[in-house]
């Protein structure tokens, strides 16, 4: 069966409640799409406000992270009980700016998956090697030893509803897009290590995004790649041009 393509915009810290209604009333009308399951990953206190602005459209709308404990004294943080009782159905989970300023792990994105499943949730789980990494030759075994400590302990049925995004830390913001070659090749990489650690329908089943400064002009070429099934977008999520990113296929 083929992969429904996923385009999903994280607009990390951008956007108070009322702007983000104001953004949703603008691109609602442009990001219809069948072909495309829609998301918009949002900050926790724009998630009520932007579900009620989404309401009978094709847009579901996200969170950006979660805290990997049920509940208690965690101050600040997002519980998966909370993003349910909103009616979220999507986290980004592990994103690199999470790792980098909030000192993620590969374990604590390993908790989070886990509890993101048990409560139902879709996690979209973020890999990306660095520009270091990339100039050494290392990106393939780094985003393999990120993909195999973030499935640990996940079932084979519940890795197939998972969602992976790869995003090139050099390429996140920098305007500075991976080549369709680059990114078709990691994605690639990615599901042979799915359907090596589970087997190939889980692999066949699994939707991998590519991120980093995705635009109008490269989503077609991008979006077309046989392993690519779909992008993780953030800059150009805030503007209209996002409705073109939606509509690659039209
Ligand atoms: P940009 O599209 O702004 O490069 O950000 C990519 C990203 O980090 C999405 O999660």
């Amino acid at each position: 069966m083929a992969r429904k393509k996923i385009i999903a915009g994280n607009w990390k810290m951008n956007m108070t409640p009322s702007q983000a209604v104001e953004l949703i009333n603008t691109l609602k009308p442009l990001v219809v799409n069948d072909d495309v399951d829609v998301l918009f990953c949002v900050p926790a206190i724009d998630i009520i406000p932007a579900m009620e602005a989404a309401k009978g459209t094709n847009i579901n709308i996200g969170a950006e992270n979660m805290y990997f404990e049920d509940k208690g004294a965690y101050t600040g943080e997002i519980s998966a009980e909370m993003l349910v009782d909103a009616g979220v159905k999507y986290v980004i989970i592990g994103h690199s700016e999470r790792r980098e300023y909030f000192a993620e792990t590969d374990e604590t994105v390993n908790k989070k998956v886990l509890k993101a499943l048990e409560n139902g949730i879709t996690p979209i789980i973020c890999c990306g090697e660095t520009l270091t990494q990339r100039e050494q030759g290392v990106t393939i075994d780094f985003i393999r030893q990120q993909i195999k400590i973030a499935y640990l302990n996940v079932t084979a049925e519940a890795a197939a509803t998972t969602v992976i995004a790869y995003e090139p830390i050099w390429a996140i913001g920098t305007g500075k897009v991976a080549t369709t070659e680059q990114a078709q090749e990691v994605c690639k990489a990615i599901r042979d290590c799915i359907a090596e650690i589970y087997d190939d329908a889980t692999a066949a089943a699994i939707r991998i995004q590519y991120g980093g400064s995705v635009s109008a002009s490269s989503a077609p070429e991008l979006f077309a790649q046989p392993d690519i099934d779909g992008g993780l977008v953030g800059g150009a999520s805030l503007k209209v041009d996002f409705g073109k990113i939606v509509c690659y296929n039209k």
